[in-house]
């Protein structure tokens, strides 16, 4: 058995972003609009201010105009749904970014309810859930979308694959289910209540993985040929009291079996934020009656 090819994450974002950019001058040029994207951040959480500049860089990059705002860890919820209802009023916002986690005080539901469904480029919005349901047209989570792209551009049509996701979150292992069935596979959502996981797993064409524990699947649990994807960013001690990241697979043990595996760092990671700027490109397009661009 050969080893297995890499699915280049980092790659095919770059691609991702540069093609939004286009996208974002195209719009610009044919109907003066320049799509605006929002990021909320409560609280100094050090990993969710990491992401909300490097958010806010590639917004900027694809010309697109980016607004940050950053509220202390203090913050009410009426203090933080003022903020989100002056935002769905703004005409220059068209995507609406709640970092999470907030802090406790703050009921995340509510937050994400308040939000315009228009506005909602994080797609968790249950308008926006229900519209994924139904196989209806809206804005999808980024992390799950960022994998069909990658597993449509290296296995062309997935009709009929034999589909699991290990995890069942509101975030990635449920949205990634529903855009796998909406894709013709036959999906099965493993947890940790399922029984006889290994056995599930071994049966999968298509192996997504988002539990957020290290290594839990061991390459012995992944069947030949499989395509596996590895949405687990797990910080763990390394070599010399330096940390290292790693995801929910085994890299290594799987590679050795897999037909095609991401790496983590560099695989799933750097398209979640190509997705949003595809999603607050598209949110620009719809709220003003214009055809999207760039298709799932
Ligand atoms: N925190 C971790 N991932 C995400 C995400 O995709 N969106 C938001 N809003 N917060 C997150």
């Amino acid at each position: 058995m050969t080893e297995a090819a890499l699915i280049d994450g980092k790659a095919f974002a770059a691609n991702l972003r540069a093609e939004v950019g286009r996208q974002a001058a195209v719009l610009a040029e044919s109907h003066d609009v320049v799509p605006g994207l929002a990021a909320v951040l409560v609280g100094e959480d050090p990993a969710s201010e990491v992401y909300v500049r490097n958010k806010g860089k590639a917004t900027r990059e694809a010309g697109m105009n980016s607004f940050e705002h950053r509220l202390p860890a203090s913050t009410s919820q009426a203090e933080l749904l003022d903020l989100v209802a002056a935002l769905n009023a703004d005409e220059k916002v068209d995507g609406i970014l709640v970092q999470l986690p907030l802090p406790g005080q703050i009921d995340s539901g509510a937050v994400i309810d308040a939000i315009d469904p228009a506005k909602d480029v994080d797609g968790f919005h249950p308008v926006n859930m229900g519209r994924l349901v139904n196989g209806a047209p809206g804005l999808v989570p980024c992390t799950p979308l960022g994998c069909l792209l990658m597993l449509k551009d290296r296995l062309g049509d997935l009709s009929g694959k034999n589909a699991v996701v290990v995890g069942r979150s509101n975030i990635v292992g449920k949205p990634m289910a529903l855009l796998l069935l909406r894709e013709s596979c036959t999906v099965t959502v493993a947890h940790s209540r399922t029984r006889d996981l290994a056995a599930v797993c071994r049966d999968a064409d298509i192996l997504v993985v988002a539990v957020g524990r290290p290594a839990m699947v061991p390459g012995d649990w992944v069947g030949p040929g499989a395509t596996v994807i590895d949405v687990g960013i797990n910080r763990v001690a390394g070599e010399g009291g330096k940390t290292r990241l790693v995801g929910d697979v085994a890299f290594e043990e799987a590679r050795a079996v897999a037909g095609a595996i991401t790496p983590v760092p560099g695989g799933v990671g750097p398209m979640t934020i190509a997705c949003l700027l595809r999603n607050t490109l598209h949110a620009a397009c719809l709220r003003r009656g214009i055809a999207v661009p760039l298709a799932d």
